[in-house]
Parts: structure tokens; sequence; C-alpha cells
């Protein structure tokens, strides 16, 4: 029997490891094996230099300085770091801003210095009646801002309705208070022109295999200023990156992200272009097959500069999401339910747009990506389109 593989359409959660990074990565597994911090012979400098060389490459593509770039095991640690490391350095009574809406890598070590404490103001993003909707405006983020306020952290790209911040302005307003600003980076980077030295961050997350890259490493950015950032590690031991994160570095991994980042912001223009041409026909038969029987969740599809080019986020009026995925095997898409908890919770981003929990568990995201193709489009389309007819009408059946 020649089963064919499920179309991916959840390259949020996660992408393919692109053959050209596996193929970067190959060497470190094998002749170059050495351990970084081993300078004494020469596999060791051979693994520090493809490290070093890897630690520039990522940062000329976005713009820094490569001492800015510390390697870590991905995204969550990165948040962690950045949150953790910073207050309990920090360590004085103060108030914290973020959003509802951050990823949970940022929200629970929130909370974390919360009951360490610190004040916490969650701001509510414009609201789903709004063509804006998914968006921190910095106006509200402005009036949340108070005079003992330390520390923010807005996200720059959502990972479930995929609206883009207007993080430049955030930033401006937190260097003129003083304000030490962090941003989950990690569904941005790769995907929308960036320019980190002008992003205004001090603080910026993001991970490998949300570009195309492996899985298990990520980097946090710590930007140059005077006087010094300064952070508490979260993982002590060896000292490496500069005492930052101790742990044996991930050479093959550090190799395969400075690839991944590589290709990614050498083909950006292009390759988003095309992502966005998939994603809008998706959605343009979607609406065509399905009517009002969907409504597209985040920011207005008038509004296409403040959502990521592969996102899409739907909601369907009379069906639950997990129920739609279910019959639709032959799809890889992702419901507006978290489903790491065993009891599948709605999306706290749907809630915090002001969905109802059964709004929010009608919705589905789909995420496209670079090895999507155009002949999947039509396919992907006519299944979702015949699968909630079907569940429709045996619904209104069953009464
Ligand atoms: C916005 C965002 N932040 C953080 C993470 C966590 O990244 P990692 O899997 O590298 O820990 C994810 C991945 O789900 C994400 O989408």
């Amino acid at each position: 029997m020649n089963v064919s593989p499920p179309i991916y359409l959840d390259n949020h959660a996660t992408t393919r490891c692109d053959p050209r990074v596996v193929e970067a990565m190959l060497p470190f597994f094998g002749e170059t094996y050495g351990n970084a911090a081993s300078t004494t012979h020469a596999y060791g400098t051979l693994a520090r230099r493809a490290v070093e060389d890897a630690r520039e490459r990522i940062a000329a593509c976005l713009t820094l300085p490569a001492q800015s770039v510390y390697f870590t095991s991905g995204a969550t640690e990165s948040n962690n770091l950045a949150i953790q490391g910073y207050l309990r350095r920090w360590n004085r009574p103060g108030h914290i801003v973020a959003t509802a809406i951050e990823h949970s890598s940022v929200l629970e070590p929130i909370e974390v210095m919360r009951s360490l404490g610190y004040d916490v103001t969650l701001l509510s993003p414009e609201q789903h009646d709004s063509p804006l909707a998914g968006r921190i405006s910095p106006e509200a983020f402005l009036a949340a801002v108070r005079p003992d306020t330390v520390f923010a952290s807005v996200g720059l790209a959502n990972n479930e309705i995929g609206v883009i911040q207007p993080l430049r302005q955030i930033a401006e307003i937190c260097r003129a208070k003083g304000i030490v600003l962090h941003t989950d980076a990690t569904q941005a980077v790769g995907k929308i022109p960036l320019d980190f030295s002008e992003l205004g961050a001090d603080l910026i997350s993001f991970s490998a295999h949300k570009l195309y890259g492996p899985k298990g490493i990520g980097a946090l950015v710590v930007a140059k200023r005077t006087p010094p950032l300064r952070l508490t590690p979260m993982i002590f031991g060896g000292g490496h990156e500069r005492g930052l994160r101790s742990g044996t570095l991930n050479v093959p991994g550090i190799v395969g992200f400075a690839a991944a980042v590589e290709l990614c912001c050498h083909n950006l223009q292009a390759e988003s272009d095309r992502i966005a041409l998939m994603r809008d026909r998706l959605f343009d038969l979607l609406k065509s097959g399905l009517g009002e029987e969907i409504a597209l969740n985040g920011p207005s599809w008038e509004r296409p500069g403040l959502r990521l080019p592969g996102n899409l986020n739907i909601r369907f009026r009379r069906l639950d999401g997990e129920t739609l995925l279910l019959h639709l095997p032959q799809l890889a898409m992702s419901s507006g339910s978290a489903c790491s908890s065993a009891t599948a919770k709605p999306s706290h981003v749907l809630l915090a747009l002001g969905l109802s929990e059964p709004e929010a568990r009608a919705s589905i995201r789909i995420g496209l990506g670079r090895f999507n193709t155009e002949q999947e489009i039509p396919i992907a389309a006519a299944a979702i389109i015949n699968a909630t007819h079907k569940l429709v009408q045996s619904n209104a059946i069953l009464g």
C-alpha cells in the first residue's frame, strides 16, 4: 500500500531541517567531533573555529556584533535566561510589562518573577473585531508603563495568529524610560526583514528549528549597552559562552543554525513572497468554498503587513477545531487548543483576543513554509472544505 505522508501545514510548530543545513552539519558528527572547549589540540580548535565562524555568520545576517550572540538550547531557554537572568540579577522591587499573548516560555518565567515579588502587567492586544487584532499599540504599551517599570517583554511575531508587533516604537519608549526590553523573535527571524541593530531591543531570543535548522539549538542576543546589561546565568558549570551559559557546545547544531540563518537571510524576500502567495491562495479557496462558515483570527486580511507570510488562523462557525483535525489525517495542522496539557485548554492567545472558549476551540492554525508546494494548496483546501461540509451536515442530522 502506498500511503503518502500528510501535507505539512504546521511550520509554526517546527520546520523541516533543510537538506543543505544537514549537509553542513554532517562533518561535525564525523571527523570534526572535537569539544569546542578543548583548545589544546586540533580537534578542539577546529570545533572552536567552527563555532566562532557560525556566531559571526549569524550576527552578520542579523546586523549584530558577534559577541552579542550567546548559544542556548533553543528559544525556551533563551526566554528564561533573558527574563530570569536579568531580573534575578536586578534583584530589586519593580514592575514588568508583557503581553497576554506571549509564548508560555515567556509567560511562565514572568509568573516565577511575580512569585518572587515583581509586579506584572499583562497587556491585552487589540480585540478580534479590530482590523489590528492581536497588535499591541505603542500607546497602550506606554499607558501600562509606571515609574518603577524595569523590564518589558513583547514578542516580535506571534506563533498562533502571526501578528507582527510595532517593536521599534515600543523600544523607543523603553529606551526613553530606561526599561530593558526583551523580545521573543522566534517566529520572526528568517521570515521577515530584520535589522537587529535598528530594532532597539536589549535581549532577543530565537531558535534554529523554526527557520529550517536543527532542533535543540537557539540563541540569546544580549545587546551591547553602556553600562553593560548584566544577567545571572541559569545554568552553571564550566563557564562556556563567556560564563552566561555553561554546557558543552552543540557544535553540529551551531553550524547548522548558521547555515539555516544564512539560507533564510539570503533568500528572504523571494521566499516570503512565495509563501504569502500560497497562503493567500489557500485562504481564497477556503473562503469561496466555505463562505460564512469561516472567519479569520488575527489582523484583518486588508493589513497583510501585520501578519507573518506563512500564517493563517481560521475559526469555524459550527465546528470544533480538534474534531475537524481528526477528520483530516491527510493534513498536519494545529488546533486552537494547547494540546501540551492532558486537558487540551483553549489557546490563551485566542482568548486574549476576546474570543469565547468555544470560538477558540473552533479554530485551527495553518503554517506554510519553504517546503510547501503550489500543488499542495488546492489539495489542502479541498480536504478542509469537504471535511467541513461533511461534519456540518452530520452535526445537523444528529441534531
Ligand atoms: C514564539 C515562540 N517562542 C518560543 C518557542 C520555544 O522555542 P524552542 O522550541 O526553541 O524552545 C516557540 C516554539 O514553540 C515559539 O513559537
